[in-house]
């Protein structure tokens, strides 16, 4: 935690921190601190409800998803979902894939009833090669929080990967899917509770842990802070809230993280490390000697320092780091199956989609999540017809127009 950060929370006093804690896990990816229900009237009155749709969506781009889920809830729950800053990182997400094309092959005999896109990621089988981002607090999106974007993403064939901070308990979560399913952790100072939650993790059945490396700072968009910085302080750490048998400071954040603490959390657990947020291929060299299962490409979208490169033109240099040791699952701006297909031509094993995720939990709860996985995997399977490549697994540099290395 920064001195500023830290000084916050321990200067207000227990009920203050407790109605702080909410949003600042709910709009700044960053944990809250044990809450229990107390519904106050704190709650700014433009807060609104959280969204209890629940229908498929008939997804017709991203843009006109986000559009429709605005739709759904109040500007202050909507704003949860910004970028830091001017936002330069967030574009930057988008224009890195825009600027690589998909270059086409014809005549390559490909049967379109019968292209693959089934993949595989330490050891699990997937139908396609999409995950979701961890992504906290979606209890002030939909009512049913992550158990509807989880069943969402178990009835779609995903894998689900469950943020620590999320707003149910990790074990409704997992109940909620039949399909694989990571562990994310923000880790706490106290490394006694850092192991309880990750062996109660791999008790719930995730199968690995996701150490989030780059979230260490507020992370809060502009308009988040124009707003006020609404709350809904009935929504609690699902986590660490008592009444749910969590425990621990979960406002007590572990800033000085290292990669000691990917091998820490190996050998706390007994699974597989993912380590999220890996950008420099010196840092991926170090992580995988320190045992990292798999590297996360990801600069968090955008909503924890602005002023960084777009997440693609990041992923080629891992890729060459990595040298097919381990996985790579990359995030930041995929949008579209045909991104999918260009993070996967490039080198990623799988993409990981984000706030999608949350447009389509916000417009139609969990049929809503699944009609988000479908549109995706449709348009990658069309793109991989139309540029002549039969198996996601085939995909390679050369279905894209980049300078050769
Ligand atoms: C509302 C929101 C909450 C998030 N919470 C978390 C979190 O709890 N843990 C984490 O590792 N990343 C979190 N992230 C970052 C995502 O995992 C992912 O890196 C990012 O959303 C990718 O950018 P994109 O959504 O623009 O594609 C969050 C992102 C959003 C939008």
């Amino acid at each position: 935690m920064t001195p500023s950060r830290r000084s916050l929370f321990q200067a207000v006093g227990a009920g203050a921190l407790i109605a702080a804690s909410a949003s600042e896990a709910l709009a700044a990816d960053v944990p809250a601190t044990p809450a229990p229900a107390t519904p106050s009237s704190a709650a700014p009155p433009d807060f609104g409800t959280a969204s209890s749709a629940n229908n498929p969506v008939n997804i017709v781009s991203p843009a006109h998803l986000e559009a429709e889920a605005r739709k759904m809830i109040s500007p202050g729950r909507f704003a949860i979902t910004g970028w830091c800053g001017d936002g330069v990182t967030y574009r930057a997400n988008r224009s890195s894939l825009d600027a690589t094309p998909i270059l086409t092959h014809r005549l390559q005999h490909i049967n379109g009833e019968a292209i693959d896109l089934s993949t595989s990621i330490l050891g699990h089988k997937l139908p396609f090669p999409m995950i979701n981002c961890p992504m906290g607090g979606h209890g002030s999106f939909h009512v049913d929080a992550e158990v509807a974007t989880a069943g969402g993403a178990g009835a779609a064939g995903a894998l689900y990967v469950s943020s620590g901070a999320s707003t149910r308990p990790m074990e409704d979560i997992a109940k909620a899917t039949p399909g694989p399913k990571w562990f994310q952790i923000y880790m706490l100072r106290d490394m006694e509770i850092n192991r309880w939650l990750v062996q109660r993790a791999k008790a719930a059945g995730f199968s690995a842990i996701v150490l989030t490396a780059d979230a260490l700072g507020p992370g809060q968009s502009d308009d988040y802070i124009a707003l006020g910085r609404p709350r809904d302080p009935a929504l609690t750490a699902g986590n660490h809230d008592p009444r749910f048998g969590g425990r621990g400071n979960f406002a007590d954040q572990k800033r000085d993280l290292s990669f000691a603490d990917i091998r820490f959390l190996h050998e706390a657990s007994g699974l597989p490390v993912v380590v999220k947020g890996m950008v420099e291929p010196a840092d991926i060299r170090e992580a995988l000697a320190s045992g990292a299962a798999a590297i996360w490409v990801s600069n968090h979208g955008g909503r924890q320092m602005d002023g960084g490169p777009g997440s693609f033109s990041l992923l080629r240099g891992a890729v060459d780091a990595v040298k097919g040791r381990v996985p790579i699952i990359f995030d930041s701006g995929v949008r579209r199956g045909n991104d999918v297909f260009k993070a996967v031509a490039m080198g990623a094993t799988v993409c990981a989609i984000g706030r999608p995720v949350l447009w389509s939990l916000m417009c139609g709860g969990a049929p809503g999540v699944k009609s988000v996985y479908d549109w995706m995997a449709g348009e990658l399977r069309s793109t991989m017809l139309l540029s002549g490549v039969g198996k996601v697994t085939d995909l390679k540099r050369r279905n894209l127009s980049i300078a050769k290395a």
